[in-house]
């Protein structure tokens, strides 16, 4: 394990989808496959962070030396996280929040009685929002977005809406970049209004380069 300003430090990290339950076997999700945030996690773990991985349902192992605690829904998701909201130093929200849930769950399984169905959804918790909400001077508060339009101007209002010191903006084409995929391109922006651009790299590689930026955040604490 390599010294670093991160060894020590409490690194809490989201990762993969959730699931909002409509009945006792149907849920509404999304393709995250939890592998930015689980890079994320194992490279800061490997830093010497304490690092605790709060993940949705994934077919990802453990990383080394972290803690992980598997929830489903963006409301257990929620309530996980909130336990480390004072103690943590560095929150990483790279969960794919499902935005909505059914207003309604129906034990057992609804029947196909009717030509056509309808479901109405809630908005979910923000989970980085209410994080960097209550966050101290020294925490900080990191997010991703990801688009598809590749607008950076929705990533900046993000990193202002939610009042995040970094976001990572992420291209999704399907291909190279996004969900599923082992490779990224992220763009950095800061809240000192910095901007890094980064070639398409392999997650892992991306995850180190996105510590070695917060580092340095760190370091001006
Ligand atoms: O607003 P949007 O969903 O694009 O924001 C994405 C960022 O916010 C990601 O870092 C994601 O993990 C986080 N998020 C969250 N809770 C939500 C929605 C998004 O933590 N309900």
């Amino acid at each position: 394990i390599g010294k670093s300003l991160l060894t020590g430090r409490q690194v809490v990290v989201t990762a993969g989808p959730t699931r909002e339950k409509i009945d006792g076997v149907r849920f509404i999700s999304n393709y995250s496959s939890g592998k930015m945030g689980f890079a994320l996690a194992c490279a800061a773990a490997r830093r010497g962070a304490e690092v605790v991985l709060v993940s949705g349902p994934v077919a990802l192992p453990t990383p080394d030396r972290v803690e992980r605690i598997d929830v489903e829904s963006a409301e257990e998701m929620e309530e996980a996280v909130t336990r480390f909201h004072q103690s943590c130093d560095l929150f990483i929200g790279a969960a794919a929040v499902a935005d909505y849930r059914p207003e309604t769950f129906r034990a057992g399984k609804i029947k196909k009685n009717n030509e056509t169905m309808d479901i109405r959804l809630v908005r979910n918790p923000d989970i980085l929002a209410g994080f960097a909400a209550q966050k101290t001077p020294g925490q900080l508060a990191v997010g991703f977005a990801l688009e598809t339009e590749g607008n950076e101007a929705y990533a900046l209002e993000k990193l202002q809406a939610k009042q995040l010191d970094m976001i990572a903006f992420n291209t999704y084409d399907g291909k190279s970049s996004g969900f599923e995929v082992d490779t990224n391109q992220i763009t950095l922006f800061t809240a000192d209004g910095t901007r890094t651009e980064l070639p398409v790299m392999e997650k892992k590689e991306a995850a180190k380069r996105m510590l070695d930026a917060l580092e340095k955040m760190l370091e001006k604490k």
